[in-house]
């Protein structure tokens, strides 16, 4: 218990036992309207017996056109929602642990069949996954974002979290504004000159939510220290971006990889192309000459940009912004083992270290960690059963503990 993994630390007000910090992750356990129900808040009870030191939920839309694909997506859109969250706030506040809301707009990163509305973006190229013709965003249309995140924000306070973690990772329509890649608007949302980013929205849904919840409302937010759309982001933009957050103040920055372009990027480890024609509505297809196709395609054009798995993969990113900020930083992407977890804090590469399969895998990996003299090592093979499942409408869960 000694390891600098158990030194409490502070992150906006709030007091964490540990540095552990469970990282977003999409819990399927929402009705059809994404009211969180009985497992919802099972998982999050269990999490915060267990000792994290913080809890991150997973992604929460926060309105009907920013749903994600997948079923069973919770969401913060309403004042109607609060009891239930309020119920799951109430149980981790129990054990004393922060606990902390997603909230999310997917952009271009949905599809129709599930939002049932226009698909908004700042650009009009459909993402090669989703492959839906995004409309340009207009000007109406962005005031309306704002407010929704705003508002969430404000729910989300109401229903007693400690504080938002804002997406803007992952592809997502905040990552989305963030990349000329993927921003063409000629407004003040749209690319700077100097920095080669669009960051207007994301800074006026922080000073948006600042205002409506009261300053002391921590809000965190989770970027991409890089990607794989063409141009490099690391280090030139993502020094700008780490910058431009020092300067607003955010409570703490989470950084991991990528946007669902390339998905298995964000996890690395294995690609289940079974699961994935059997449950992704995207290649969702009984044909075997689709099939075949689909996965020559995937085979043959696609997966030449995947990247293997190695501990601690996201490290280099929180290590560069640690030089730029004094903000929290926290590293997120395959941390397997208490002493991966030990050193990088211990090297000041990062102040907390976020994790999502090894508590897929076991719920207890803090206690484990604590209980351990030596190192501890995840059961997590990365086998990513567990992310391709997320489109199953299933709650999530380790379909292969090593
Ligand atoms: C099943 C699953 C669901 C996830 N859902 C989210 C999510 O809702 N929001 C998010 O920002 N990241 C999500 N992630 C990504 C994780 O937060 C994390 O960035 C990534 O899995 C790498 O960390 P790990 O190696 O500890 O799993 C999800 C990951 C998994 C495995």
């Amino acid at each position: 218990m000694d390891s600098i993994i158990f030194n409490s630390y502070k992150i906006g007000g709030m007091t964490l036992r540990n540095r552990i910090v469970r990282s977003a992750t999409f819990e399927g356990a929402a009705d059809e309207n994404g009211n969180p129900n009985s497992k919802y808040i099972a998982l999050y009870k269990s999490l915060a017996e267990k000792q994290v030191g913080m809890i991150i939920t997973g992604f929460a839309f926060v309105s009907g056109n920013g749903r994600a694909m997948q079923r069973a997506q919770a969401g913060i859109d309403t004042s109607k929602k609060i009891l239930s969250y309020r119920k799951i706030t109430d149980e981790v506040h129990k054990h004393n642990v922060p606990i902390i809301l997603q909230i999310a707009h997917s952009g271009r990163q949905t599809i129709k069949k599930v939002t049932n509305s226009k698909i908004i973006s700042s650009t009009k190229k459909s993402s090669v996954y989703f492959r839906q013709k995004p409309s340009l965003i207009n000007d109406s249309e962005i005031e309306e974002v704002i407010m929704q995140f705003s508002n969430a924000a404000y729910l989300a306070k109401e229903a007693g979290f400690d504080g938002v973690q804002i997406h803007a990772a992952h592809g997502y329509l905040l990552h989305q504004f963030l990349l000329p890649e993927t921003n063409v608007l000629k407004n003040k949302y749209g690319i700077d000159k100097k920095t080669h980013l669009g960051i207007k929205l994301l800074e006026e849904i922080f000073d948006s939510i600042k205002a409506g919840c009261d300053n002391s409302f921590p809000v965190l937010v989770k970027i991409s220290g890089d990607h794989n759309l063409g141009s490099n982001f690391f280090p030139d933009q993502f020094d700008h971006l780490i910058s431009f957050l020092d300067g607003k103040h955010f409570d703490a920055i989470e950084i991991s990889y990528g946007t669902m372009d390339y998905a298995i990027n964000i996890f690395r480890g294995d690609l289940d192309l079974e699961l994935v024609f059997k449950h992704n509505p995207i290649f969702l297809t009984d044909n075997p000459i689709k099939k075949y196709l689909m996965k020559f395609y995937i085979n043959t054009f696609i997966s030449s940009r995947f990247i293997d798995f190695s501990p601690a993969y996201n490290l280099r990113y929180a290590e560069r912004a640690k030089q730029l900020t004094t903000i929290p930083v926290i590293s997120v992407g395959g941390f397997r083992s208490k002493f991966e977890i030990e050193n990088a804090i211990n090297n000041k590469q990062t102040d907390l270290v976020g994790m999502a399969r090894p508590f897929i895998c076991e719920p207890d990996f803090a206690e484990k960690l604590a209980a351990t003299d030596g190192d501890y090592k995840s059961r997590c093979i990365n086998c990513n059963k567990c992310v391709f499942m997320c489109d199953s409408g299933k709650p999530t869960i380790c379909y292969s503990k090593g």
